[in-house]
């Protein structure tokens, strides 16, 4: 089956550019094409494995880093979606992460996504333990909490914020992230799988 590119209703935001965005986009409508593109090279390299040895695993690799790539981004944009909204202090989710957080949660989660390298900063919640895993994913498909459900998706790839603050401006994109951020679909999706 084909994967289809989504679109989303972002609005202007603050302190991330139009443009920016814009090629954010773009470069998520990529992974899409390339998930897809490699899923039917796959199909076709599969009539024999032994040929297409060194393909096929060159291949395989590939395609879950642009799952991962297709899937997180999905994540990030919806998360602008419907403009920027406060975390309800008397919602389950912000109930949650006071409980295991204190007021800690935002400074941790920033420290995360401060990590060096090319990857997400995510928070996963685990329905078995009924608690958080806050995490980095490098890239987009490593050192992921296999199976658990994404509650925050924070992109701190350099294309997210090089245009808007530079090499060296991850630290202002992710405050501006936050600022932007509408924590009623972050809390949806808390509330929906309790
Ligand atoms: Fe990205």
């Amino acid at each position: 089956m084909e994967y289809q590119e989504k679109k989303f209703d972002i609005p202007e935001l603050d302190g991330i550019s139009k443009k920016s965005v814009e090629e954010h986009l773009g470069l998520y409508s990529g992974y899409v094409k390339n998930f897809n593109a490699i899923s039917e090279k796959l199909i076709e390299y599969a009539a024999d494995t032994e040929k297409n040895a060194h393909a096929l695993s060159e291949l395989i690799r590939r395609r879950s880093f642009e799952f991962g790539g297709m899937r997180l981004h999905e994540h990030y944009f919806t998360q602008f979606e419907g403009g920027a909204k406060e975390l309800r202090p008397e919602g389950a989710l912000a109930k949650q992460l006071q409980k295991e957080y204190l007021e800690y949660f935002l400074p941790y989660f920033k420290s995360i996504g401060n990590m060096r390298g090319p990857g997400w900063a995510i928070l996963y919640w685990d329905p078995e333990a009924k608690q958080f895993l806050a995490g980095f994913t490098g890239e987009q498909h490593q050192g992921h909490f296999v199976t658990l459900p994404i509650i925050l998706a924070l992109d701190v790839w350099e294309h997210a914020y090089i245009l808007d603050y530079g090499a060296a401006g991850k630290g202002k994109y992710i405050d501006a992230f936050f600022k932007n951020l509408n924590w009623s679909v972050i809390e949806k999706r808390f509330e929906e799988i309790q």
